[in-house]
């Protein structure tokens, strides 16, 4: 049975990634390895919690001698790794935090996989789960590719770039069998509501205004969380090491165009009339450093492992709004800090 180790998989990502491996893969063992920051959220599991082949771990990737001696106990075969601290606006007020969790804590992972692996790297597989934002921001044209240069230009984005080069340079220097996947902005079910799309959900629910920054003109490429999922599944499994490869929707939006749209969607769905929601936009101060576009060319991942999303946006924008209105609960347990308590009921008092 392979050991696996997923990082971060109480959060947005990571769980829809358990879910799916855990499911898919009942020869794995899906070990969940998770700080449970105020971003992870173990209810976002429950319905696989009980499965034979998935045990979850609460442990800090910042602390090297803690995660050196779960290398040694469990002995992973494989490591997919997403823990980070993710929000741009929280990396503006607190960069420290981003270079502990996304540098230090990525490579305590690496230094850790490389002293259990030595050198024998058969079989054995560490996915580093990076983001587009590295490379920095568009103008008009044009679109990231895996030759672009990086250019990150928040803290977020420069722990994230900077985690990537560690990465790349384990590969080079200790030959650690490594790939790296660079993904354009996410959306469904399971998101902490302090990013776009479930706040703006949330805020319409409650008619709350919907802060939008500057103009609403910044553009940005929404792929649907489980492909970004299946992706990673592909290329864990079909990559060669060393490889980089960009996952994106080919589906950018500008920001004030896609809020309208959810406005509209909204209103249907909460029998308003139709323009309400729209009455709650207020433009508020731009974020600094504020990227003006990202795009994402994944014909790589297309040409070489025949990866495309499966749900077009329409769609998916749908799903998720439904998905966010069918579980108001989740919603009200994650913005009043009630699922901070699931992990006392479910795993402490056991
Ligand atoms: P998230 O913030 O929802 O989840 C992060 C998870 O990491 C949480 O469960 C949190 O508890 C855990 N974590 C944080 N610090 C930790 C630590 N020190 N030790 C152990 N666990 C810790 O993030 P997400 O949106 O699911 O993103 C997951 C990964 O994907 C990140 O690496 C992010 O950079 C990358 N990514 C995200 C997007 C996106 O649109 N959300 C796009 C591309 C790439
Ligand atoms: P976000 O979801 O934070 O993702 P990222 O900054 O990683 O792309 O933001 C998406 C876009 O929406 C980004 O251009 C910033 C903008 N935005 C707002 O206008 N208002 C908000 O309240 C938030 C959270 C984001």
């Amino acid at each position: 049975m392979k050991r696996m180790l997923i990082t971060g998989g109480a959060g947005f990502i990571g769980s829809h990634l358990v879910r799916l491996f855990v499911n898919k893969y009942p020869d794995y063992h899906i070990y969940n390895l998770d700080k449970l920051t105020y971003a992870g959220n173990l209810l976002n599991l429950k319905d696989i919690e009980e499965k034979p082949n998935y045990s979850f771990i609460k442990g800090d990737i910042v602390d090297g001698v803690f995660i050196i001696k779960l290398f040694e106990d469990y002995k992973f075969d494989a490591v997919i790794h997403l823990a980070a601290e993710s929000h741009v606006d929280r990396s503006i007020s607190n960069p420290l935090e981003f270079v502990m969790t996304n540098v230090v804590g990525t490579v305590n992972l690496l230094n850790a996989a490389k002293h259990i692996w030595k050198n024998n790297f058969d079989g054995k597989r560490f996915y580093h789960v990076s983001t587009d934002e590295v490379y920095g921001s568009l103008g008009e044209d044009g679109m990231f590719t895996e030759q672009t240069a990086y250019d990150p230009h928040s803290p977020y984005s420069a722990s994230k770039a900077s985690s990537d080069h560690f990465v790349r340079a384990y590969h080079d220097t200790y030959e650690l069998p490594v790939v790296i996947s660079n993904c354009s902005n996410n959306y469904g079910s399971f998101q902490f509501p302090e990013k776009l799309i479930p706040l703006f959900i949330n805020n319409i629910r409650h008619n709350k205004p919907l802060p939008v920054y500057g103009k609403g003109e910044n553009i940005r490429d929404w792929l649907w969380v489980e492909d970004h999922a299946r992706a990673i599944d592909v290329i864990f499994h079909q990559s060669a090491n060393g490889k980089t490869y960009n996952i994106g929707g080919h589906n950018e939006w500008k920001n004030i165009d896609l809020i309208k749209v959810m406005c509209r969607i909204m209103d249907r769905k909460l029998g308003r009339a139709e323009g309400t929601s729209q009455n709650l936009i207020t433009y508020v101060k731009d974020r600094a450093g504020h990227d003006l576009r990202y795009a994402i060319d994944s014909t790589l991942l297309q040409k070489d492992l025949n990866w495309t999303p499966s749900l077009q946006f329409e769609e998916g924008i749908e799903k998720t709004i439904d998905w966010y209105l069918a579980n108001q609960i989740w919603l009200d347990d994650v913005t009043s800090g009630d699922y901070l308590k699931y992990y006392e009921k479910q795993y402490v008092s056991r």
